[in-house]
């Protein structure tokens, strides 16, 4: 995958940093024109020399110690760069992409650039495992920089755990992995439902369910960074929509939310409905605060329309995958709402174990295919869940 692409390679002032002389060769050796940028601080661990032989390239180390073509040059190497990559990546270089600080050749590429960024960390434990440290690749992640996981074992400070600098060979792997996959949904526009729905008993009350919105956001977020148009439709929800919609669409009520996926059906290739549509509304909406009267109440409820049931119906080249949560007979429960919804794949989130479904930043899922094949994923966060899917989708769009 790397075979002719232009590599930025950051390397930062860590110990790791004659390493990425190694990253450096296998880049090269996968075909990846290669230009190092280098920190003030990693030109104290190795010379540049050895990366402008390896990866027969000048090596930039610093855009203001060099004439100042650099100043405008980080630009144009944003522009034309197919993947940044940040290896090693120290605390202090993942802290200043995390705030936007942009005072050097390498930061200032990283803000300009709109090719994808991965980050490699490798620091001593603590550092990593610093809550700071953490919230700093959060925030990389939201944006959607990719974070490589350190490895654990000796660190070259003395102590062991996590913090160690992988293995370049898997290093490649890795970027191998995100510049494959970088824009396989290109050209798709991909319909996804978010979050739960509300259902109003008066002005001030409504029958709603746990539903958080992550699942269906790291969806939309993730089809996104891979090229698709995306048109969201979400209850309510307090996170915020992910960068580069095509379309965001609020909505409370399971009746608008159906409004408008059928509005946006025809141009969709893909649905992926990860919404919690709540199955009943109350029949009779109450214009005025119900008072408190002595003895009980009774709502009445009707059923709402099942909005996947009458897309699986009009369906014709349209790739639709539902979700279902249940909590009794999950999976035989899934394979029958998967012929009746007439779906592709239908995505089974336990929601009984731990780690898994409503509010959770992990989910734990099987998949089941219309052939009656089950896969069964590992606990993942849902981003990498949300890959998963749309590796999935994939074969049915060719
Ligand atoms: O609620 P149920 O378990 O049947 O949900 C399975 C799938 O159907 C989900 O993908 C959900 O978004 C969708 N659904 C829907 N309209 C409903 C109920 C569920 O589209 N009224």
């Amino acid at each position: 995958m790397l075979e002719g692409k232009f590599v930025v390679l950051g390397v930062t002032g860590s110990i790791a940093a004659y390493k990425s002389a190694e990253l450096v060769r296998l880049l090269k050796k996968q075909g990846a024109l290669v230009q190092v940028i280098m920190t003030e601080s990693a030109c104290e661990f190795i010379k540049p020399l050895t990366f402008q032989v390896l990866s027969q390239n000048q090596v930039i180390t610093d855009m203001f110690r060099e004439p100042s073509k650099w100043e405008v040059e980080h630009v144009a190497l944003a522009d034309r760069a197919d993947l940044v990559l940040i290896a090693p990546a120290t605390a202090n270089i993942i802290a200043k992409i995390a705030a936007g600080i942009a005072d050097d050749m390498l930061t200032t590429t990283i803000l300009a650039t709109r090719a994808k960024v991965v980050v490699v960390p490798a620091m001593n434990v603590h550092m990593y495992e610093h809550p700071i440290t953490q919230r700093n690749i959060q925030r990389l992640k939201e944006s959607g920089i990719e974070v490589m996981k350190p490895a654990e074992g000796f660190l070259a400070c003395g102590y062991t755990g996590k913090g160690r600098f992988p293995e370049p060979a898997d290093i490649v792997k890795f970027v191998d992995s995100i510049v494959g996959r970088a824009q396989d949904l290109k050209g798709k526009t991909v319909l996804i439902t978010a979050g739960p729905t509300r259902e109003p008993v008066d002005p001030v009350r409504f029958i709603s369910n746990h539903s958080s919105g992550k699942m269906g956001y790291a969806l939309a977020r993730q089809a996104v960074l891979r090229g698709a148009r995306v048109v969201l439709i979400s209850g309510p929800t307090s996170i915020d929509p992910p960068a580069g919609l095509y379309k965001f669409i609020p909505v409370e009520t399971a009746l608008e939310m159906e409004k408008a996926v059928l509005e946006n059906f025809t141009q969709a290739h893909v649905v992926i409905k990860a919404a919690a549509v709540a199955d009943f509304r109350p029949k009779n909406y109450n214009p005025g605060k119900i008072k408190k009267q002595g003895g009980g109440m009774v709502i009445e409820l009707v059923k709402n329309p099942d909005i996947l049931q009458e897309l699986g119906e009009k369906k014709q080249h349209q790739v639709l995958v539902g979700f279902a949560a249940e909590t009794d007979e999950p999976e035989k429960n899934a394979k029958e709402k998967l012929e009746r919804k007439n779906l592709d794949f239908i995505v089974l989130n336990d929601v009984t174990q731990e780690g898994a479904g409503f509010g959770s930043d992990t989910n734990i899922v099987k998949i089941i295919y219309r052939d009656g094949r089950t896969e069964i994923l590992p606990k993942m966060l849902k981003r990498d869940v949300a890959d998963a899917i749309l590796d999935r989708v994939l074969p049915y769009l060719n």
